[in-house]
């Protein structure tokens, strides 16, 4: 049947570019009718015919998915296959979207011919016009023009399309993200005026201040140029043309060009820049004679409403959010997106790894042999392959955003790849080819991995890759010549730092790497967006659906909100820490009294920024790419570079990039000379202003304020990167019970020095836990805590299979062993205390790190300086409830009602806070934010310390210096009501 067959389809025409024409198009989005059938249908009732009667049928909104509109449901899967692995075919249980549009064609179109454009059909469409049938496309992500001129009629015309969810081509497109299907961009009537331009390539080159541009037209007969800003006026296009100054396009400077390209019967406007990708001999990836670091994300398309139908409103919001966070490259990931988007980043300026539609991931699982049966190395699907690269490339040729080609994503290794990069190296030399899974350095001609420690990525850096040290070794004697190739590429990180729920940890750690080795050259967090659907649960609350929400049988949870964006594209404290560390402009302590201003621009200098700060503003001289200066500044002020004039992406203002001299946090306050005794009554010991239970020695009140506590906690709520694939810290806490903690008191002992509490604390059935001092003192006013905590008992070694990939390999061996035996250490969330306080007490203010959550290995984008905010806005709500909304380095806080009255909480050393309306158990069990029912009280957690939060979900784990370790610890509070 045509939609289990290897071939791409049949009846399209050849792939061409984009072109801003001035020959008519008929816009044929909107309403259409449709008819939704649960099954896969072959030859159809009779619907293509034009005088079929469609009234009974339903109306469906193109471009759209129809899962998102009541027929079928939406999936989430991410390596395994939708349907059996049984290539080419797929099940009978197939859903099939039958669709009609009438339209009429304007009279002035005479005979003219025309093409039909469709920009994405998932998965596979058969296509009539007025009852003739113009062919099959396949290929979810990527443009087809279908010829109409023999179709078409004047007047009434009937269009009909049958779309399945599952061809051939789903075998290609395993791709990790909902599976939904429909026309899901946008369908036009083109029309093709004889004598017209077939298609465009510019190739313009920028070198030593001067441009190139030459312009291979396909047309029938003489074809002339302009390019106004260049003064060139209907000039003929066979010629190269050759400017001696021109501007050049960068994603910094993203300058365009336009050309004006006509024949007698047609006129297009092709906008370009100069630019010129070189690989130089050092291995380094150049733009303009400049290295680049690609401080890049990996981007889906992606509505919360609407799935990948995306508007242009929010194509254009994704570019400019993205260039407000300093992110400046994006990966197309896992196909090529709308072409508008490609237009906004050649606008607005960003890198682009532009990404063909192909992934064969499903193919990877265990069978006799890993990749069994892979399309990839299978010549029958050589055609598809070949037919996919094609549409990519000449779709997208002329963008001078795109400056990388990447053939897909985990399709395995295998002839077919080859083929496809061979075609691009002949079509377009001008542009480097990537492919993550060329795991011989066989046909790419950069280096790309996924997920590898920043250990790894070192040894990279220094050309130091041990033979075979690669994540999947495929072929054996990989090794030496590949190596060699591989040590004289580019490398980038295709993607890394999950940023999965709270997350990721060590982004500073990988973007320094960058700074050190000029090979290494940046890379793509994964990803950009989390892809949660906005549905509303039975109760009317609204949430952001993940796989299984929908009865999946089979699905992978939330691995699909894996973003530094929530789903409605509010920045997350990832966000806002990767914005921290690709800050173009690093101001950092200089020499006392002094910051250091280091521009790490590839092309701009600093004359398009103010710097200022709370005093007013700083003289900073226009260093150029690479230099840094030095000017004096007060002591204590935060100093910020924001963009002196609106771009296209923000605002006058905005600001690109801070930095600290910190002021030195107060001192603690300290208790007067003379203690307090603690005395006791029936049910209580007194001690200065506190009350505490008699029986466990827990504190119940401090003057008239009702608090209780506190308890020691170790655990946390889970997050996403906490549980590993199953086996990462989590696991280790949960088996030991630290979410289920029992405590026993061990002894009381009230004295005039004060109150001594003794507590052991541990989980059923666990032979390991701590032991914990509670020295309580007051001199009336005020009372101190200090804290002795120490583990008891047996605590096992963590074993976990990243293990070996944490440390560095060339290490010598006992150091090596050292940080192996570090990394296998028992760990703990925290060690801290939680304290419950009335609901009312909801307003916190504090001095530390803030404004957002912070955590050790996430901390980059918090500053220093006092902060308040309600318990309410404390809580960051990831997708899937985790523990989040820690802040760091906190010397004081108060936590109050609305008019003031609560505690003061002192610290020493500097604490960590959270404080929440429900248990860590309860955020724990929640799977929707909607779960979270607030409690009568509000938890306080003050931690000593915490574990950090790594990129484990996917990739490596909390880097070892940010493990919390199962030890001992000694921390002390001071506690008073606040006036
Ligand atoms: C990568 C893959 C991505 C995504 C990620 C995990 O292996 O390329 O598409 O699945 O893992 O979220």
């Amino acid at each position: 049947m045509y939609l289990e067959d290897f071939s791409p389809g049949y009846g399209k025409l050849a792939p061409r570019a984009v072109l801003a024409s001035d020959a008519p198009r008929l816009d044929l989005n909107g309403d259409w009718a449709f008819r939704f059938s649960p099954i896969g249908l072959g030859e159809p009732d009779g619907f293509p015919c034009p005088d079929f009667d469609d009234e009974q049928w339903d109306r469906l909104a193109v471009p759209s998915h129809w899962q998102l509109h009541g027929y079928g449901k939406p999936a989430y899967l991410n390596i395994p296959y939708p349907i059996p692995i049984d290539p080419p075919f797929v099940p009978d249980e197939n859903q099939t979207g039958d669709y009609r549009r009438v339209f009429e064609l304007p009279e002035e179109w005479g005979d003219t011919p025309a093409v039909l454009r469709f920009e994405g059909v998932d998965s596979c469409a058969r296509v009539w016009l007025n009852g003739v049938e113009l062919g099959v496309t396949r290929g979810s992500r990527l443009s087809t023009e279908f010829d109409a001129t023999k179709a078409l009629c004047p007047g009434r015309n009937v269009l009909a399309v049958r779309v399945h969810q599952y061809s051939s081509g789903t075998y290609l497109e395993d791709q990790d993200t909902w599976r939904l299907s429909g026309i899901f961009r946008d369908v036009a009537l083109l029309a093709r005026p004889v004598g017209g331009i077939q298609d465009v390539f510019v190739h313009a080159d920028y070198s030593d201040g001067g441009g190139r541009v030459r312009f291979d037209v396909a047309a029938d007969g003489p074809v002339e140029v302009g390019i106004p800003l260049l003064g060139v006026e209907a000039a003929a296009a066979t010629q190269t043309f050759v400017f001696d100054r021109v501007r050049p396009w960068s994603a910094e400077d993203p300058f365009l060009y336009e050309a004006v390209i006509a024949t007698p019967s047609e006129r297009v406007r092709v906008r370009f820049g100069f630019r010129t990708v070189e690989i130089n001999g050092d291995g380094v990836l150049t733009v303009n004679g400049r290295r680049i670091v690609l401080r890049g994300v990996n981007r889906h398309e992606f509505d919360p409403d609407h799935g990948r139908a995306v508007s242009l409103e929010l194509m254009r919001r994704d570019v400019e959010l993205m260039k407000q966070h300093n992110v400046n490259a994006v990966r197309t990931s896992h196909y090529p997106p709308h072409p508008a988007f490609l237009d906004i980043c050649d606008e607005l300026g960003l890198w682009v790894v532009l990404e063909c539609d192909l992934e064969t991931h499903g193919f990877e699982q265990p069978r006799p042999e890993l990749w069994t049966g892979n399309p990839s190395d299978d010549p029958r699907w050589r055609a598809a392959y070949l037919d996919r690269i094609q549409r990519t490339v000449e779709r997208d040729k002329n963008h001078p955003s795109v400056i990388i080609w990447s053939l897909g994503n985990e399709a395995g290794d295998g002839d077919n790849l080859k083929a496809m990069a061979d075609w691009i190296h002949e079509r377009d030399p001008s542009r480097p080819v990537h492919y993550e899974a060329d795991r011989l350095a066989r046909y790419v001609d950069v280096y790309g991995e996924m997920y590898r420690t920043p250990a790894v990525v070192r040894r990279i850096g220094q050309g130091a890759l041990r033979p075979g040290e690669l994540f999947y070794p495929l072929t054996e004697g990989a090794g030496d010549p590949a190596d060699d190739r591989r040590n004289r590429m580019p490398f980038i990180l295709t993607e890394f730092a999950h940023a999965m729920g709270n997350g990721p940890g060590g982004l500073a750690e990988y973007m320094r790497l960058c700074e050190e080795f000029p090979r290494v050259q940046g890379g793509f967090v994964w990803e950009w967006i989390d892809q949660g659907l906005r549905t509303t649960d039975a109760q009317g609350s609204e949430y952001f659906a993940y796989g299984g929400d929908f009865g999946e049988e089979l699905h992978d949870a939330n691995y699909i909100c894996d973003g530094l964006m929530f789903p409605d594209r509010t920045p997350s404290p990832g966000m806002l820490e990767y914005q921290k560390v690709n800050e173009p402009v690093v101001i950092e302590p200089g020499r006392p009294g002094h910051v250091t201003i280091r521009n790490r621009y590839a092309f701009l200098d600093l004359s398009h920024l103010r710097f200022t700060h709370s005093q007013g503003e700083l003289a900073v001289p226009p260093a150029g790419p690479g230099e840094r200066v030095e000017v004096p500044v007060p002591d204590g002020v935060t100093i910020q570079a924001e963009l002196a004039e609106s771009t296209a992406w923000a605002p006058k203002g905005h600001v690109v990039a801070w930095g600290q001299l910190p002021p030195a946090a107060p001192a603690p306050a300290v208790l007067a000379e003379a203690r307090r005794a603690a005395r006791q009554s029936a049910e209580h010991v007194h001690l200065g202003p506190a009350r505490f239970d008699r029986r466990t020695g827990s504190l119940v009140g401090l003057g008239d304020r009702p608090l209780h506590g506190p308890r020691l906690a170790l655990w946390r709520a889970p997050t996403d990167n906490d549980r590993s694939w199953g086996q990462g810290d989590a696991e280790y806490w949960k088996a030991r019970g630290l979410d289920r903690l029992l405590h026993r008191t061990v002894s009381i002992e009230a004295g005039d020095a004060g109150l001594t509490v003794v507590v052991r604390s541990s989980a059923a059935n666990s032979g390991c836990g701590y032991l914990s001092t509670y020295r309580w003192d007051s001199d009336g006013e005020r009372l101190r805590l200090r804290v002795h905590a120490e583990p008891v008992g047996y605590w096992p070694e963590r074993r976990f299979s990243f293990d070996e990939e944490m440390v560095d390999h060339n290490l010598p061996e006992e150091e090596r062993e050292e940080l192996l035996r570090r990394h296998r250490a028992p760990s703990l969330a925290r060690i801290g205390l939680v304290w419950h306080l009335p609901e009312e007490w909801s307003r916190v203010r504090w001095f530390g790190a803030g404004p957002g959550e912070a955590y050790p290995d996430s901390r980059q984008a918090a500053r220093i300086d006092h902060f308040h905010a309600t318990v309410d806005e404390l809580q960051t709500p990831y997708v899937r409830p985790q523990d989040n909304g820690t802040r760091a380095d906190v010397r004081w806080a108060e936590i109050t009602d609305p008019a003031g009255t609560g505690i003061r909480i002192e610290g020493e050393p500097l604490f960590s806070l959270a404080a929440r309306r429900w248990s860590d158990r309860q955020l724990a069990a929640a799977r929707h934010q909607s779960d979270l029912v607030p409690e009568p009280l509000i938890y306080l957690h003050t931690d000593h310390v915490v574990h950090g939060v790594g990129s484990g979900a996917v990739g490596p784990g909390v880097l070892p210096r940010y493990r919390l370790d199962v030890r001992a610890a000694d921390f002390a509070f001071i506690l008073s009501a606040t006036s």
